[in-house]
């Protein structure tokens, strides 16, 4: 699939402010700092089309863009840090929840995890919720580039084996660098098949 146009659309503080739906959407969850609106940046090949920051809480509101004329790619906040405390704050804002449990026209949650990282309990946490919650979702595997081959592989088999103990079929799994672009064809492939279905 190729990205013609890409439109910022509008960052909203809430669900009811988040424009009409009336296009699919895609989705980018995960802890703060996972790297959910550089992978953004990546797909679209703008690299100052979502705000990044190398300290955690950046993204602060939901944040529409829209590609082609045709659908959204949406930057979520991040979970699992909390400025004003020390300790890791584990619940999940609301604001992710509401927009997640209501939003009608999401076709796809990509729950982003920092490859670097063993399971955490979070991030387990988080998945569960959503696929008990019916969230269509795929795992997203990033920094890749910061891990060999071998590691990653370790890593992704550590995921597979947690989370077999609690899923029956496992979600898809995706690995990306939004240094080198890794992973940018499996997930554009991954949209537009979507697309095709929500349009058939
Ligand atoms: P919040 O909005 O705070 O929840 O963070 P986020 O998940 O949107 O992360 P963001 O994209 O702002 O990236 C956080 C930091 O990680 C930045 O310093 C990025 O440059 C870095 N980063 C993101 N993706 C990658 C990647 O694939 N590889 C490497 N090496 N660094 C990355
Ligand atoms: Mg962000």
């Amino acid at each position: 699939m190729e990205i013609i146009r890409v439109e910022f659309i509008k960052s909203s503080p809430d669900l009811k402010s988040c424009p009409k739906p009336s296009f699919p959407e895609y989705a980018f969850a995960g802890r703060s700092n996972v790297g959910k609106s550089s992978l953004i940046n990546m797909l679209t090949g703008h690299k100052k089309l979502a705000k990044t920051s190398s300290s955690p809480g950046k993204t602060q509101t939901i944040n529409h863009f829209l590609v082609n004329g045709a659908w959204y790619l949406v930057d979520l906040p991040g979970y699992g840090y909390a400025r004003t405390s020390k300790t890791v704050k584990k619940e999940f804002p609301a604001l992710i929840r509401d927009y997640l449990l209501n939003r009608r026209t999401l076709a796809c949650l990509f729950v982003l995890i920092d490859c670097r990282h063993k399971p955490l309990e979070n991030d387990r946490d988080f998945i569960t919720w959503a696929g008990e919650s019916q969230v269509p979702l795929a795992l997203c595997f990033t920094k890749a580039d910061k891990l060999s081959a071998v590691q990653l592989n370790h890593r992704l088999d550590l995921y597979r084996k947690k989370l077999g103990e609690t899923w029956e079929a496992l979600p898809e799994f995706l690995v990306t660098s939004s240094v080198n672009q890794q992973g940018r064809k499996e997930l554009l492939d991954i949209i537009d098949r979507s697309n095709t279905l929500m349009n058939s």
